[in-house]
């Protein structure tokens, strides 16, 4: 949200969390389902749609691009799309708010489509690197001019005649990779993505599912994901499940505050997507999943969570990308830990909606923990269950996971913990409040 006014928040220390928290539909999975779904000529229904302001951000510049939505109820969407190269240029810019994804995944989509498009978003979002997926979408034969630095505001233009690429992805992330998939939609012959790690794999699976002539093989410790371009896409029903993301705050909350058990239903358990939970095992969590069964080609299952006594741990920077979006939450967690944590491979924070790694190590160091930061790890002193000390009120850079973070810090810490706003929470989990108030959480409006 751009321009919104703060809403600072206070959390206290509070009596157990219990009950059952159903958690907002995942993020990265509600983009594509609408991306995909505007690239099919018919329907495509979506139930579970993430609600949240970079979805509906994602879900503006498919309209704007040609495609016709319909809200029927809460998270429950019709989209009936143009067609892969059947989306209409534009009439005004394409604003994104947020949202890494949703522009990264649009300028893919479109890249191969003889349109031309301005993209922007709010002052997080024009300072995030685009060059990283623009420079490869231009070897399709797309063209952009973009702020110094490949910042947005900026214009892409789709290739005229696109032509398919051979392309290893430089850096981890996602976001580069599901970007060129999509441009290889529009592409005659078969385009070649390579990737030296696993990120998450949403893309590659929901193409499938919408018909495409997709397939992964494994590269060392990556793969090689192959599209056929020029394939149509056929409509197909989507049940986007719950996200675990969202869901890392309250499970954290339940390890840390004392005497809680909370039931989490239905969450997504892609392995690209679970490494907090491996980490948060490995630290001695009692998560104990149940109910696990697979939904629209992605492993879901229900979740335990106990409150437990957390020990300090090495986290290797391979399971960086399993967790890409959890460290700030994690990092609270190691705080509530015996003895030390080190956290390895993170480079990649710097350039999220904050620099994430900056903004944890304040945000701890403020609360009383002992840290160290190098350019891509962080080292924390983990100071037991009852031993954070917290009262600080922590600057958040205007990055909803670094609020959430350390609002979950001081449900548990000895003095209260405040954020200095909470506005921008929206973009990815806007029942957060609600749901954790209900859970028995004390959160405390304060003076901006
Ligand atoms: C996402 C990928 C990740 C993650 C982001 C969502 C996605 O970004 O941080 O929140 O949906 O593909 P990178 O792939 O750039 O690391």
């Amino acid at each position: 949200m751009q321009g919104s006014a703060a809403r600072p928040l206070k959390s206290r220390r509070c009596g157990p969390l219990r009950g059952t928290i159903a958690v907002p539909g995942d993020k990265s999975v509600s983009h594509r389902a609408l991306i995909l779904a505007a690239l099919t000529v018919g329907e495509t229904r979506i139930s579970g749609l993430l609600e949240a302001h970079d979805v509906l951000n994602t879900a503006d510049a498919m309209r704007r691009l040609g495609a016709h939505l319909t809200r029927h109820s809460i998270g429950q969407w019709s989209v009936w799309g143009t067609g892969v190269g059947g989306w209409a240029e534009p009439e005004s810019v394409l604003d994104f708010g947020n949202s890494g994804t949703g522009s990264r995944l649009v300028m893919g989509a479109m890249a191969t489509t003889p349109i031309t498009a301005v993209f922007t978003g709010d002052e997080s979002l024009r300072a995030r690197p685009m060059a990283r997926v623009l420079d490869p979408l231009c070897q399709f034969g797309a063209r952009y001019t973009a702020r110094a630095g490949g910042l947005m505001p900026l214009t892409l233009t789709g290739a005229a005649q696109a032509i398919c690429i051979d392309h290893k992805v430089s850096v981890a992330s996602a976001q580069v990779k599901s970007a060129l998939l999509l441009a290889a939609l529009g592409a005659p012959g078969r385009s070649r993505i390579v990737q030296d790690v696993l990120t998450r794999d949403h893309t590659e699976k929901m193409l499938a599912a919408f018909g495409a002539d997709v397939s992964v093989e494994p590269l060392g410790q990556g793969e090689v994901v192959h599209v056929m371009g020029e394939v149509e896409l056929v409509p197909c029903a989507v049940e986007v499940p719950r996200d675990p993301s969202s869901a890392a705050f309250v499970i954290v909350a339940a390890l840390i505050v004392p005497g809680s058990e909370l039931r989490i239903p239905s969450l997504l358990l892609n392995p690209r997507r679970s490494g907090l939970i491996q980490t948060l095992r490995e630290m001695g969590a009692d998560i104990v999943t149940e109910n696990e069964r697979q939904s629209g080609g992605e492993t879901i299952g229900d979740l335990l969570v106990r409150a437990s006594s957390l020990r300090g741990i090495e986290v290797p920077p391979d399971r960086a990308p399993s967790m890409i979006d959890e460290y700030p939450i994690l990092a609270v967690a190691a705080s509530f830990a015996e003895g030390e944590t080190r956290l390895h491979g993170l480079e990649e924070l710097r350039v999220k909606e904050s620099d994430r790694l900056a903004a944890i190590a304040a945000g701890l160091k403020a609360n009383g923990l002992t840290v160290s930061e190098t350019s891509n790890s962080l080292t924390l002193e983990g100071r037991g269950a009852d031993g954070v000390p917290g009262g600080a009120r922590v600057a958040t850079h205007r990055d909803h996971r670094i609020a959430m973070s350390f609002l979950t810090m001081g449900l548990a810490s000895k003095d209260s913990v405040s954020v200095d706003d909470t506005s921008m929470i929206a973009t990815s989990f806007p029942d957060f409040e609600k749901l954790m108030r209900d859970l028995g959480a004390d959160l405390q409006t304060v003076n901006a």
